[in-house]
């Protein structure tokens, strides 16, 4: 059953060697807390990351945000390319128990008609426990389309690991909740 009464934690992980390095201004983190604010009318917190691509930092940042602070979603950014030092699905999947493969196949299908470079991302969804970790691509207009494709089937998800119940801002994204029998 969801926990109405619950404040969302959620969990924003940039992994870029560069962002973490401050040669550029991350972009991806922003772009999602943005998105988040937009969508999420439902009481949340934010826990942001930005972080470079070595996998035992990303799979214990993971963890940290999903076991100690208690994140119901973690979205992640960059790394998800065949690039050699991409290694965000890689370090995903080690730290899940169970993958979601709907979640980067919608999302890949959906960035495809916009761009056909979409297939070069390796994007994953798992749950690690309660918490379910989505990974985006590091473009920054890849965030919205990305979480657009998928996120109206996010709540439910986290209702059924008896998460917070997310409630969302219609004109931006309509919550599916199947009705019960
Ligand atoms: N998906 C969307 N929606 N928009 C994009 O511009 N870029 C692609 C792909 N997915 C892209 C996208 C490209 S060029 C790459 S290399 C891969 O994501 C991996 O990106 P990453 O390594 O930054 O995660």
């Amino acid at each position: 059953m969801p926990n109405p009464s619950k404040t969302a934690k959620l969990g924003i992980v940039t992994v870029s060697d560069r962002a973490s390095a401050g040669i550029y201004e991350d972009r991806g983190g922003p772009a999602i807390v943005a998105f988040l604010k937009k969508t999420i009318t439902s009481p949340f917190e934010l826990l942001t990351r930005v972080i470079p691509d070595e996998r035992p930092l990303v799979e214990s940042t993971l963890k940290e945000l999903a076991d100690e602070a208690g994140c119901c979603l973690i979205v992640t950014t960059g790394g998800t390319g065949p690039a050699i030092r991409d290694i965000t699905p890689e370090a995903t999947l080690a730290v899940c128990d169970r993958e979601m493969p709907g979640f980067g196949e919608q999302m890949r299908a959906v960035s495809l008609k916009s761009v056909p470079t979409a297939i070069l991302s390796r994007q994953v969804a798992a749950t690690r426990g309660t918490c379910l970790i989505i990974n985006l691509p590091g473009k920054p207009s890849a965030i919205e389309e990305c979480l657009l494709a998928v996120f109206a089937a996010v709540p439910y998800c986290i209702d059924l690991m008896d998460g917070p119940r997310l409630e969302t801002d219609p004109s931006v994204v309509n919550a599916f909740r199947p009705k019960k029998s």
